[in-house]
Formats: structure tokens, C-alpha cells, sequence
């Protein structure tokens, strides 16, 4: 089956998941189950270029994974400074820009600097935009969204103003929101935002994910109708 051109999904978001039991199978310590989801990471953001995706967004950190031990979430934080390093040049030379949603403050500071660093560079850039949620999550997004909305003294309420004050008022809605690993839950994501968002849960590992899951994701999204509570 062949890919229709008309209907790519024009924002992708991924829940990496299955990084320590893919580590487990193979006798590894959870940390390269980490690292080598770095590289899937890699690789999709190559395939959403070629397949000419305007948004793709990472699930890195949710506000739960503090709970881990402290080795695994410094162990996350080093991947995420020395990938940030390491591609930035790559990202402007195929005019990615880099973006984050979550609450950037707990973070070590050389950690905020290199995602500061990283978004200046890229922040005129357009032809797709990699978002890394870190820190983040939908139900402390939209605590934060109302925290402002309560500062500027709005006591009446839309949908739109709550959705111009979550993290990601720059983004569309995602189209498509894969969850990799079997695991069928959406773990505190964007949950404002996935109101009307297609699901799909293959059993793959994150470290795993590539191109070709990535085509299947797309294909099952395309084979879905979209009603939006209307009816076609
Ligand atoms: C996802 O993989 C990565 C993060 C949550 C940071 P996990 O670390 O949750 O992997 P499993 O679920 O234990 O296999
Ligand atoms: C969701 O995965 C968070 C990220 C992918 C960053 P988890 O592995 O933390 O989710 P649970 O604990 O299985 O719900
Ligand atoms: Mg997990």
C-alpha cells in the first residue's frame, strides 16, 4: 500500500515508550535502552522530513518520570545536552527549528542553556518543527494555561483562550498521536490537545521504531474518517 501524498498528517506526536524493556530483553542496563532511542529519535525526524510532516513532537520526560531513580533521569538529561549538541548543526542545515513544551525550570541550568541555545538558532526555520516535551505534562499544562488566564483577571473562559496559553499555542493539534510499546494509555500527554486526535499503539519498541512503523503509523491514519462529532 502506497502512501497518499494528499493526506499526510500534518502533526505527528510520539510517546516514546519501551526504551528499559527493549534494554531488558537484550540483558542491558536501562540507560542504553535510553540511548539507543536517541537514534530512533534521529530517524524519525529524518523520515518526517522525507515524508514532508510540518510537525513531529517527542514524548522525552513527562512530570511523573521524577519518580525514577536519580542515575536514570540525569542519565535522560545527558542525552537530551549531548543530542541538542551534537545535531544542532544538522538541524539548520535541513531548516528544522527546535522547540520544547514543559516547565523547562527544575532543569539544570547548562541543560536550559543548551535548549535556549538550540531554539534561537533554529527559531526562523519552518519546514518542520521537532517539539520535545520535557517535563511536561497535559494536566500541569493546563494548570499552568489557567494560572495565567487568572493573572490577566479573565474570569470568562474559552476553549481558544485555554488553547492560546498551553505550552503549545504555536502548534496545531496533533493529527496522529502514536504510543509505542503495546502500552495503550496516554500517560498525562497532551490531553487538551488530542481531543480529536487519531490513536495507534503498535507493539514495537521506541528503540526499535523505524521508517517503516512510521509508514504504517500514516496508513492507518489515512484509513480512518475523521467525522469530528459531523457526520460524512
Ligand atoms: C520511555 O521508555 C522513555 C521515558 C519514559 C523517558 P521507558 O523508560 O518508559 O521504558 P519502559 O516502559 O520501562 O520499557
Ligand atoms: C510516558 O511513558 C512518558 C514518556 C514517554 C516520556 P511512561 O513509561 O513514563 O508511562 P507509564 O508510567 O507507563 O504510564
Ligand atoms: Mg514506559
Amino acid at each position: 500500500m502506497k502512501l497518499k501524498k494528499s493526506c499526510i498528517p500534518t502533526h505527528i506526536a510520539i510517546i516514546m515508550d519501551g526504551n528499559g524493556r527493549w534494554a531488558k530483553k537484550r540483558g542491558l542496563v536501562r540507560h542504553l535502552g535510553h540511548k539507543a532511542g536517541v537514534d530512533a529519535v534521529k530517524r524519525t525526524i529524518n523520515s518526517c522530513m522525507k515524508l514532508g510532516i510540518k510537525f513531529c513532537t517527542f514524548f522525552a520526560f513527562s512530570t511523573e518520570n521524577w519518580k525514577r531513580c536519580k542515575d536514570e533521569v540525569d542519565g535522560i538529561f545527558d542525552l537530551v545536552r549531548t543530542h541538542l549538541n551534537d545535531s544542532i548543526e544538522k538541524m539548520i542545515e535541513h531548516k528544522i527549528k527546535i522547540n520544547t513544551i514543559g516547565n523547562l525550570q527544575p532543569f539544570p541550568q547548562d541543560l536550559k542553556e543548551a535548549i535556549e541555545q538550540a531554539k534561537e538558532k533554529t527559531k526562523s526555520f519552518d519546514r518542520l518543527t521537532v517539539t520535545f516535551a520535557l517535563n511536561y505534562g497535559g494536566r500541569d499544562d493546563l494548570a499552568r494555561a489557567f494560572s495565567k488566564l487568572a493573572s490577566q483577571g479573565k474570569t470568562e473562559i474559552s476553549p481558544q483562550d485555554i488553547s492560546c496559553n498551553l505550552d503549545t499555542f504555536m502548534l496545531p493539534d496533533p493529527d496522529l498521536v502514536v504510543r509505542t510499546s503495546g502500552e495503550m494509555r496516554l500517560s498525562n500527554f497532551m490531553l487538551f490537545q488530542m481531543a480529536y486526535s487519531e490513536l495507534y499503539f503498535p507493539k514495537t519498541y521506541w528503540p526499535d521504531f523505524n521508517e517503516k512503523h512510521l509508514i504504517k503509523a500514516i496508513l492507518s491514519y489515512q484509513k480512518r474518517e475523521r467525522r469530528f462529532g459531523g457526520i460524512k
